[in-house]
């Protein structure tokens, strides 16, 4: 069964439309990246997956579901989503904050019990937070507060993983260890993830389809093998690139040259 299809969906923002007539499936267990150029849409995709932003055309069904008609509420017991930018309250220690991500799952009289506490464990073992569990989240870095919103994300424990540039304010030694959980979580629990990645080497290498977005349309979507290639790295960004491919497992690695710098978009 499909974890999501969405069907001829428009969004924006006002009367403005960002996304037009998008239609994908993706199917339980899929590990998707979006990638796209600044401002192609690609949060904007990822917002209306979790019900932040309403379809101003089209349909979102959450495997059998149309989004619209789940509450929040259910919305969350399935989808939980790491945003670019985040919110947070400064007074809170990381540990409490995870603790927020088992919400959606208790009923309004139930406090926090033993199964939390496991889980929550769980959760800081795999995000590396045993030593800061304890720190208020204002007294973090910016990469140590990216892991403790993983931390909420994951200890909703959702069917469908959204992440956007997850990666952002992570040094390269965290940046992979996030990204080998993820593809873990991927495998043991079939846990289906969608991601926006700006690192083009890391969609290729972390995902089984890519999605290119390019100024709210889909230009390319399939197995990073098949289509990420020179041509389709100059039309997207405008940029004459090298690509070699892993001797291990043989997905594309793109050595970016030069940016044509003045040339017209194609
Ligand atoms: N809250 C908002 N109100 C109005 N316009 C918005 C809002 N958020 C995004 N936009 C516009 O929608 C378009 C797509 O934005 P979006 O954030 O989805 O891009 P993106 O592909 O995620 O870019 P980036 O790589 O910079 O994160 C942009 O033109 C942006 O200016
Ligand atoms: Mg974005």
């Amino acid at each position: 069964m499909n974890a999501v299809k969405i069907s001829n969906l428009c969004l924006g923002y006002g009367k403005k439309t960002v996304i037009k007539d998008f239609t994908i499936d993706i199917e339980k267990g899929q590990m998707v990246s979006i990638i796209g150029p600044n401002g192609s849409g690609k949060s904007t995709v990822l917002k209306s997956l979790a019900k932040l932003l309403e379809p101003q055309e089209g349909i979102v069904y959450i495997g059998k579901n149309n989004i619209t008609h789940m509450s929040n509420k259910e919305v969350s017991t399935s989808v939980s989503i790491l945003l670019q930018h985040n919110t947070y309250p400064a007074d809170i220690s990381a540990r409490d904050l995870i603790y927020y991500g088992r919400l959606p799952h208790k009923k309004w009289y139930q406090t926090k019990d033993q199964e939390d506490e496991k889980i929550i464990d769980w959760v800081i073992k795999n995000t590396n937070l045993e030593e800061l569990q304890y720190k208020k989240i204002n007294c973090l870095s910016g990469g140590e507060r990216q892991r403790v919103w993983l931390g909420v994300a994951l200890a909703q424990q959702p069917k469908i993983l959204l992440l956007d540039e997850p990666t952002t304010y992570l040094d390269i030694s965290y940046q992979l260890e996030l990204l080998e959980l993820v593809k873990m979580l991927n495998q043991r629990s079939d846990m289906t993830v969608v991601m926006v990645l700006h690192d083009l080497n890391q969609a290729s290498k972390y995902s089984n389809r890519v999605i290119v977005l390019k100024e709210g349309q889909i230009v390319a979507d399939g197995d990073p093998k098949e289509i990420l290639n020179k041509e389709l790295i100059r039309k997207v960004y405008n940029v004459e690139s090298r690509i070699y491919y892993d001797e291990v497992d043989g997905h594309p690695i793109i050595i970016p040259n030069k940016n044509n710098l003045g040339g017209e978009r194609i």
